[in-house]
């Protein structure tokens, strides 16, 4: 792979959007290798984590390759519009919990990226934004309805209907990112945070997600039926003796996904 990086570390896995000269745009060979890196990672039943981030110093990602589209036909538009949806559907339907270390700009098809992780932790160089009205065109990777399932109606139409960047700490305040960290701290603050997701238990952590996404369309009484499954299933697994056991007699939990 050229743009798209896939690292190991233990139980976690990284992977960087590593296209620094175009401060990591999203063309169609980035989503396809990003697509791969996905396809790997969900295939690897060793790991507990996935952190997304971006290679370089300035951007996540500056959004969809702006070259790339700007003679694109209304069917290469839908075909590419479709291919993003479905990097970004796969990453977000991954088992285990996904962290964007948003590390720079995060823009356009970049904060889509974002987005499509379980949550975000941004550096104080962090920049979001949906700019694409400034190109006359629309968020095309989700970006209308996962920014505005997450921050609200008013906060999202303020952002996509302007296009202006919001700084890391805006994001905090309108609960895009859960914090902000210096620059240099970012990738070891998310290792933090996934190195701990990866003692929990692995199915628990895995249904806890199943649940809460299952959940968010359904009304309250349908979304706790579904938790109430999924707890009573994570019964009949050998995890749920091991950790129950291990706390009664006072020794750490040793999980095997199982
Ligand atoms: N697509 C293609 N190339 C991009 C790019 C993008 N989205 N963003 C940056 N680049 C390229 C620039 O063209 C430039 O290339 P050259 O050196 O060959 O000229 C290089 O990256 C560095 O960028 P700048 O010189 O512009 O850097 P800067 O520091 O002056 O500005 C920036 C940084 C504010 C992020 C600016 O690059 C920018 O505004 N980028 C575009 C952001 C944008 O509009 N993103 C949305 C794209 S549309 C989309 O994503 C649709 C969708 O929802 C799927």
């Amino acid at each position: 792979m050229d743009f798209v990086k896939l690292e190991l570390d233990g139980p976690i896995a990284v992977i960087t959007i590593d296209r620094p000269k175009a401060l990591n745009a999203l063309n169609r060979q980035v989503l396809t290798e990003l697509s791969q890196a996905i396809a790997q990672v969900a295939a690897n039943t060793a790991l507990r984590a996935l952190i997304v981030t971006g290679g370089g110093e300035k951007a996540f990602v500056a959004g969809a390759d702006i070259a790339e589209m700007a003679n694109f036909t209304h069917a290469e538009a839908l075909t590419f519009g479709e291919l993003g949806h479905s990097v970004l559907d796969s990453l977000e339907a991954l088992t285990i919990p996904v962290i964007a270390a948003v590390n720079g700009f995060a823009l356009g098809g970049g904060s889509e990226l974002a987005l499509a992780c379980d949550f975000i932790y941004a550096s104080e160089k962090a920049k979001f934004g949906l700019p694409e009205v400034t190109l006359a065109v629309i968020p095309g990777f989700g970006g209308t309805q996962r920014l505005t399932r997450l921050v609200g109606r008013a906060r999202a139409k303020e952002m996509i209907f302007t296009g202006d960047m919001i700084d890391a700490v805006k994001a905090k305040d309108i609960g895009l990112a859960l914090e902000v960290l210096p620059a240099a701290e970012l990738m070891a603050h998310c290792k933090k945070i996934a190195t701990t997701i990866a003692k929990r238990g692995p199915l628990a952590v895995a249904q806890a997600k199943h649940v809460i996404d299952g959940g968010a369309a359904l009304q309250l009484k349908d979304g706790n039926s579904i938790e109430r499954d999924a707890f009573a299933r994570l019964f009949g697994t050998a995890d749920q003796k091991e950790g129950m056991t291990a706390f009664l007699g006072k020794r750490a939990a040793e999980f095997k996904n199982a």
